[in-house]
């Protein structure tokens, strides 16, 4: 990542925490940008601050310890005020995203849904204009019959790759399959990465992807999305549903 992409970031991250005020429930989402943001609450925690963080991946749950944020499980809070997080792609007029390169879309889909209020946060690279474009969609699925649940998903017209741990070896360096190393998510999900590129109808790939038996959730975040905290080279932008940023 350029040193750019970093303080556009850490500006998106701190812009969000304008929003943020004392005695909310906020969801705390996972990646780069949402630990800058997190890093940035903890300084706020420290000052006196009192707010309930609701972490979208063990990771964050674990970091926000650290930094003295209070944390529950989604089960065990009536509300959440505000998630923010960060996108793998933006499309600026619908304020759609891809999400899940960091493997938390599960949980990451079930916060920002219950939210009243969800706000991304992100470098300029992330707009797009069309999602699909830069990144593949991933998928999660049950590690059972994961490759005929692979076989469902690429008849919808991509190539689902599975996700492997960071170190491990290639499937077709190892001779019987390489279900030891694959990447394995919060809630014990395999992602396949499905590159379909530009998306025409994401919410039609939205209904068809959750209708393919052995398929958990998607990474289509369609129409969650108050707003987007946008970090370009031109200052920070924030970018609501029906609107291009300017
Ligand atoms: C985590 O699963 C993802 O959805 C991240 O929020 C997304 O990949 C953005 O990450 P960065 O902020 O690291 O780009």
């Amino acid at each position: 990542m350029t040193d750019h992409a970093e303080e556009q970031k850490r500006a998106a991250a701190l812009a969000a925490l304008q929003l943020v005020e004392d005695g909310m429930v906020l969801g705390l989402g996972s990646g780069s940008t949402a630990e800058i943001f997190l890093d940035a609450l903890g300084a706020k925690i420290a000052n006196g601050m009192r707010i309930t963080g609701v972490p979208t991946s063990k990771r964050v749950g674990e970091l926000a310890a650290t930094r003295g944020i209070p944390i529950a499980d989604l089960e065990d809070v009536q509300r959440i005020d505000l998630a923010v997080d960060g996108a793998d792609e933006i499309h600026p007029r619908a304020l759609d995203l891809i999400k899940g390169r960091g493997g938390a879309l599960l949980r990451e889909k079930l916060v920002a849904t219950t939210a009243a209020r969800f706000c991304v946060i992100a470098d300029a690279t992330k707009l797009v204009a069309q999602l699909g474009e830069r990144f593949a969609v991933p998928v999660a699925v049950i590690p059972f019959g994961w490759r005929q649940t692979a076989e469902r998903v690429r008849a919808l017209g991509c190539e689902p790759v599975l996700r492997l741990n960071a170190h491990a070896t290639p499937e077709s360096a190892l001779p019987g399959g390489h279900s030891n190393a694959a990447y394995v998510s919060d809630d014990g999900l395999y992602i396949l990465d499905c590159q379909f590129g530009p998306i025409a109808d994401p919410a039609g790939l939205d209904i068809a992807l959750k209708g393919v038996l052995g398929v958990v959730e998607h990474g289509l975040f369609l129409g969650l999305a108050e707003r987007a905290i946008v970090a370009t080279e031109r200052g920070v932008k924030i970018v609501e549903p029906g609107q291009a940023p300017s």
